[in-house]
């Protein structure tokens, strides 16, 4: 396609396998160039999916060639990644966490607003056909307003293989799998302004908690319980399923396993499957997860072309991170946190 976006990939790591497969299906865009500090990990994947150019520095953002900029690195570099796409004028993609702290993400904000460029954070789980269907239905009114929620992720999937770098992540489930249970609450229940939260260190030798359990207060007067943990041990394992029910004033749907949403409404009963899309690069058990990823990057590139908003924007992000912020501070003072008590609100 000759008026395809041009994109430049950073950070060619565990994840970016399934942003790269994802940016081959999307319409309107192509990466034309992945980066990465270990060059022979950019080198590598450029070869495997017939990327023509690969670098191992950030600062070829500034020679013009690209529209926008996807980053897939760790929260801890992004800050300084979003000023360098910033500076250059490219808008951006960019993984959660998008920052490690409420007060960071805030000057990502504020960095993209000062510059005019669009940054949209890569919150793929309420781009998963499941919840996309779940949003149909409340939308639809069938259950009528909703008044309850619960979002369950529990599993003990070995995620320190794979990611190292979270065994020593001093704010790792909040920000690692809270962020994702946070969004799909505001976008399932509406805005929330106040948390209570209970952290666990269940499995030794942790610098962070790999269990959470919060009640989110919504601005709409409804409830929503979370409950997530990396030390959940059950066979077979439910990664990387989320779990639940949502209550409505009319009726009650159930979010079951293996993607079954089961609706009561008006005395009936009925049981939908969400199936997989069947692309040929996903493999159990991250299907579900990797299906988002192509959906999340069209959103990113259609609001892009379309002059939209993006749906998960730095700056609605802000309402996700400051609720983990208020995760954080609750545990620490075992009270409920309202965005009142943060310095700055969102
Ligand atoms: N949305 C999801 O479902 C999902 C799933 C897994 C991981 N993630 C997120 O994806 C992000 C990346 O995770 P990962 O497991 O792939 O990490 P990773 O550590 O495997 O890869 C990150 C890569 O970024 C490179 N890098 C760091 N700073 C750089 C810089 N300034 N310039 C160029 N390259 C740089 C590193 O060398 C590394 O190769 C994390 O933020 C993680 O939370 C999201």
């Amino acid at each position: 396609m000759t008026d395809s976006l041009k994109g430049l990939l950073i950070g060619c790591g565990f994840f970016s396998r399934n942003h790269l497969h994802g940016w081959a299906e999307v319409d309107g865009a192509e990466i034309a160039a992945v980066c990465d500090l270990d060059v022979s990990k950019a080198q590598a994947i450029a070869q495997d999916f017939s990327i023509p150019a690969w670098h191992g520095d950030a600062s070829v953002m500034n020679a013009g060639d690209f529209d926008f900029v996807d980053i897939c690195t760790t929260m801890d570099t992004h800050e300084t990644l979003v000023a360098q796409a910033a500076a250059a004028e490219i808008p951006v993609i960019i993984q959660k966490p998008l920052g490690p702290d409420f007060a960071t993400c805030r000057r990502i904000d504020q960095i993209s607003r000062e510059a005019g460029i669009p940054v949209m954070v890569h919150e793929n789980f309420r781009f998963q056909k499941l919840f996309l269907r779940l949003r149909d239905i409340l939308d639809s009114g069938e259950i009528g307003e909703t008044s309850f929620g619960r979002l369950s992720w529990r599993n003990d999937i070995d995620v320190y293989t794979s990611q190292p770098y979270l065994l020593k992540t001093e704010r790792f489930m909040i920000m690692d799998v809270g962020i994702h249970m946070l969004d799909l609450a505001r976008f399932l229940m509406g805005d929330a302004d106040a948390v209570t939260c209970l952290n666990q260190s269940v499995k030794e030798g942790l610098a962070g908690e790999d269990a959470s359990t919060f009640l989110l207060r919504h601005k709409n007067g409804s409830v929503t319980a979370i409950d997530i943990s990396y030390a959940s041990h059950r066979t077979p394992s439910l990664f990387p399923q989320t779990l639940g029910v949502i209550e409505g004033r009319g009726g009650t749907v159930q979010i079951l396993e293996n993607e079954v949403l089961r609706v009561h409404s008006g005395g009936n009963i009925r049981d939908e499957k969400i199936e997989d899309d069947g692309r040929d690069w996903t493999s159990s058990p991250w299907t579900q997860i990797q299906d988002s990823v192509p959906r999340t990057q069209q959103h990113f590139i259609d609001s892009l072309c379309h002059g939209r908003a993006f749906q998960t924007s730095a700056e609605d992000s802000l309402q996700t991170y400051a609720l983990a912020e208020a995760a954080y501070r609750s545990a620490e003072s075992g009270r409920l946190v309202s965005f009142d008590d943060l310095e700055t609100a969102p």
